[in-house]
């Protein structure tokens, strides 16, 4: 039986005090989510289950209990207060996939300061714009990302304390440098946690857009009370789950459905520090004995090109119930788990300022293969006309998502920038920034996103962050970033560049340009290939029209461009 039962019941009369109810909150009450996903658990008698399993390079392990997380999270946090951190300040979590990343999350928000993970292959410049916008106070960081720091130190003059949380007592500290080891600190036992309210700021995300800088997504405390419904009614999580998320905390999914709603609901999960492979995952699944997966469809893509015979030299009959996020999730991905698991992918679609899921596959509902399924109960989502913003009733017709921004884990702004925020709502409804459409049984559809954004492999990636690393090379006149189309990451970037006169445009000098960006920008953000070109095409403005180097790549029609161009304009 699985926890939601049936959707069509569940819809009737929802209302957000069932999920309230559960986590015996009210409104007006102290709500803090290092508190609900480690003291709360503890104190209803689980302080011995095990919390989280982790296995980094190599195969060592680590493990802890619901009693060892609040007391590592107490710790933390009482070891931020000595340094001065107070509620809401930002404190960058700047880590690999450690259980350091995942306690210290606790830690931070156990102070009402706000947490700001970042992915830790972000390079200098990724790393100093999301810490410069976000006027950041601390980074809790390791040793070998500690350097990125340093060359960026100087530009940041709020950052007021590096903490290297493996150091080895080596190699002497610089600047504004502190060691904190979870190891050796004593536990702290008796901690005061901040009495954080409803509104109170918890998580602070970076996400991409076409233009400017990335944005940070503000999240606050009460989002708790929609990532704990999803992650029990669609990721179907109960009582002697073993799950895995395999998103890394630096995006949305592996703080929501990767920290916040398994621990609010008390489930052990397992976290696997390590690079991809198909035989390392199914081999983690075997070994965990893991029940509930929610992964992406990349990497689902990734285990299918691996092939079915690597599937069958592995015990995997303790899965459950499956689940995926990030990009379209193609009708194939679907069956092809139905084939080699014996269970669906059920899709999810939602994004970093949703903080939770929007529209869902649930057990117990028949899954259209391809389909992102229906919204969630207490969602009012509707697919709207671009130009009058109005619903559109009927089925089959392409428009916009949106949503009414009435769910409790939506973003409250983006930080520092309240302008792009509202322009993010027409006529009472939130637009997420993507294209769907409706089928007769209300079904939903991915068709596109409604902007130049790049998604590749599940990271959204800003055309104008890597247009910027490339002007700054010295050949470099002009370039315009745009997807090209990819088996396994669906998306890839692709670089156009106009050098400056006296450039030779050869493979050298894409070797230099390459080497140049990439230590500016994630490995995520690399366009895979560059393409020089004369000139690029613009509006009679002079803005540069990716649609059309966009439509060159993926063999679509271009249209009349001068219809384009008025439009940009
Ligand atoms: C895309 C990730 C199709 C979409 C949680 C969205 C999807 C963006 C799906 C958010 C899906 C997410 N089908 N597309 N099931 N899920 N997307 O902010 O374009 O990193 O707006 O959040 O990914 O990406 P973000």
């Amino acid at each position: 039986m699985s926890n939601i039962g049936s959707y069509n019941e569940r819809i009737k009369n929802f209302d957000w005090s069932l999920s309230e109810k559960e986590l015996e909150y009210k409104e007006g009450d102290i709500i803090n989510i290092g508190w609900y996903c480690s003291d709360r658990i503890c104190n209803m008698g689980k302080a011995d289950k095990l919390a989280l399993k982790w296995e980094g390079l190599g195969g060592k392990e680590k493990q802890y209990t619901f009693n060892d997380i609040r007391l590592a999270s107490n710790t933390i946090g009482s070891h931020l207060r000595d340094l001065g951190i107070k509620n809401e300040d930002r404190v960058c979590i700047f880590l690999d996939r450690i259980p350091e990343l995942y306690l210290s999350f606790l830690g931070i928000l156990k102070i009402g300061a706000i947490a700001q993970p970042l992915f830790s292959a972000f390079g200098d410049e990724s790393l100093h714009v999301r810490l410069e916008n976000a006027e950041t106070k601390a980074i809790i960081t390791q040793r070998k990302h500690v350097g990125k720091v340093r060359r960026i130190l100087e530009k940041l003059p709020y950052l007021t304390n590096i903490i290297i949380v493996d150091h080895d007592g080596k190699k002497p500290l610089k600047e504004k440098e502190t060691v904190f080891s979870l190891e050796e600190a004593t536990p702290v036992e008796e901690f005061n946690v901040f009495p954080t309210k409803a509104e109170s700021p918890s998580v602070l995300h970076y996400t991409s857009g076409t233009t400017g800088q990335p944005k940070g997504v503000k999240h606050v405390h009460y989002s708790l009370i929609s990532q704990y419904l999803t992650s029990k009614w669609v990721l179907d999580l109960q009582e002697d789950d073993i799950y895995w998320c395999t998103a890394d905390p630096g995006w949305v999914t592996g703080t929501s459905y990767g920290i916040i709603g398994p621990w609010s609901l008390g489930i052990t999960q397992c976290v696997l520090d390590t690079g991809f492979s198909a035989d390392a995952w199914y081999k983690f699944i075997e070994k965990n004995k893991i029940t509930m997966w929610y992964s992406a469809p990349t990497a689902i893509r990734s285990l299918m090109k691996a092939g079915d015979d690597t599937v069958k030299k592995y015990d995997l009959s303790c899965l459950r119930h499956l689940a995926s996020v990030g990009e379209p999730l193609n009708a194939e991905a679907v069956i092809w788990g139905e084939k080699v698991f014996g269970l669906p992918f059920y899709d999810t679609y939602w994004q970093t300022e949703t903080g939770s899921m929007m529209l869902t596959n649930f057990p117990e509902m028949k899954i259209k293969p391809g389909s992102m399924g229906k919204a969630f109960p207490g969602i009012t989502a509707a697919i709207i006309n671009a130009k009058t913003y109005e619903p559109i009733a009927e089925s089959g017709i392409i428009g916009l998502i949106a949503f009414k921004p009435d769910w409790p884990a939506m973003m409250r702004t983006y930080w520092n920038n309240e302008k792009t925020y509202n322009e993010k709502f027409k006529n009472g409804w939130y637009l997420p920034g993507d294209k769907a459409k409706l089928d007769e049984d209300g079904y939903w559809w991915f068709v596109g996103r409604d902007d130049d954004v790049i998604n590749t492999g599940g990271h959204l990636i800003s055309p104008f962050e890597v247009e910027s690393a490339l002007l700054e090379h010295e050949a470099v006149a002009e370039s315009a970033v745009v997807a090209k189309p990819d088996d396994v990451n669906m998306e890839v970037v692709k670089a156009f560049v106009v050098l400056k006169p006296g450039n030779n445009a050869d493979d050298e000098m894409e070797l230099n340009i390459m080497n140049f960006i990439r230590k500016k920008l994630s490995p995520l953000a690399m366009p895979q290939e560059i393409e020089y070109i004369k000139s690029l095409p613009k509006t009679r403005s002079g803005k540069i029209m990716r649609r059309i180097l966009h439509a060159q790549e993926w063999g679509e029609e271009i249209g009349d461009t001068s219809t384009l161009e008025d439009e940009e304009d």
